[in-house]
């Protein structure tokens, strides 16, 4: 397969439907409901969302696998996958705060190989192919140069069942007073975006699914980023950024 012809067909896409969630947005044309948690949002928008994509996939690579958010599995026993998810930051899609995007990778034999996060709102769009390279809106991108956690701005974000056992409270509480400053985005993919173009030194969280990360990863990895994957306290965590930042937050955080 061509990748980057691959890649080309999904920048389109993507623009399509940020168009499609940005005008949804503009006329606040689009109904609210929760999964399973009462904070847990999904919109039509992100169900539409979806569909506009899968459909597109399912036109383009009739005999890929997908997995989506919204839809689940469709095995097609492919060894190509794809990963989507079709609104990564609902919650802020729904209170109107701009940090949201569209995030779509394809994996080859488990391991991503394309990935694209489009934030239409700030009309800020990652892309990757595997081997050559992370770039923001063509442009290429690095991770940070920043050296010490003390000096450091990283993320972090909570998962939506914090109100029974909050994983990540008592690491939170730990690193929130060892760095120069702490940020939540609402959207996994775009902390992963914003660490491989060098604008957050670090990141980490707990409880992620395939379809917050799959793009993101890749694009960090590109970028020259350093990943952890592990399981901790019962769930999967992520710590990721420039080499030495990494390793301080594995230090501080891997128990
Ligand atoms: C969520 C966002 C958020 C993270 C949650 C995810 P969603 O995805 O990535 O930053 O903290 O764990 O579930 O629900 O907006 O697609
Ligand atoms: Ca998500
Ligand atoms: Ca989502």
């Amino acid at each position: 397969m061509d990748y980057q012809k691959v890649l080309n067909n999904i920048i389109e896409l993507v623009k399509e439907v940020g168009a499609f969630q940005l005008e949804a947005k503009k006329e606040q044309n689009f109904t609210v409901s929760t999964k399973g948690d009462s904070i847990d949002f999904v919109t039509d928008i992100d169900k539409k969302s979806e569909e506009m994509i899968i459909s597109r996939i399912k036109e383009l690579y009739p005999d890929h696998s997908v997995l989506g958010e919204e839809t689940g599995m469709t095995d097609m026993e492919s060894d190509y996958k794809w990963v989507i998810d079709p609104i990564d930051g609902t919650t802020n899609f729904v209170h109107n705060f701009p940090l949201h995007c569209i995030s779509i990778g394809l994996k080859y034999k488990e391991v991503a190989v394309i990935g694209v996060v489009d934030i239409p709102t700030i009309n800020m769009r990652f892309t990757t192919v595997r081997g050559d390279g992370a770039y923001l809106n063509g442009e290429p991108i690095k991770v940070s140069k920043v050296e010490f956690l003390a000096t450091s701005v990283i993320a972090t974000g909570f998962p939506y069942f914090r109100k029974e056992n909050n994983v990540n409270l008592p690491y939170f509480n730990k690193i929130v007073s060892n760095i120069a400053g702490i940020r939540r985005t609402g959207s996994a993919a775009i902390d992963l975006c914003f660490v491989s173009a060098g604008m957050l030194d670090g990141y980490w969280e707990f409880a992620l699914n395939e379809w917050d990360i799959c793009a993101g990863l890749l694009l960090v990895e590109e970028a020259g980023g350093k990943i952890t994957e592990t399981n901790q306290d019962g769930y999967p965590l992520l710590i990721c950024g420039n080499h030495k930042i990494h390793d301080e937050l594995v230090e501080n955080i891997v128990v």
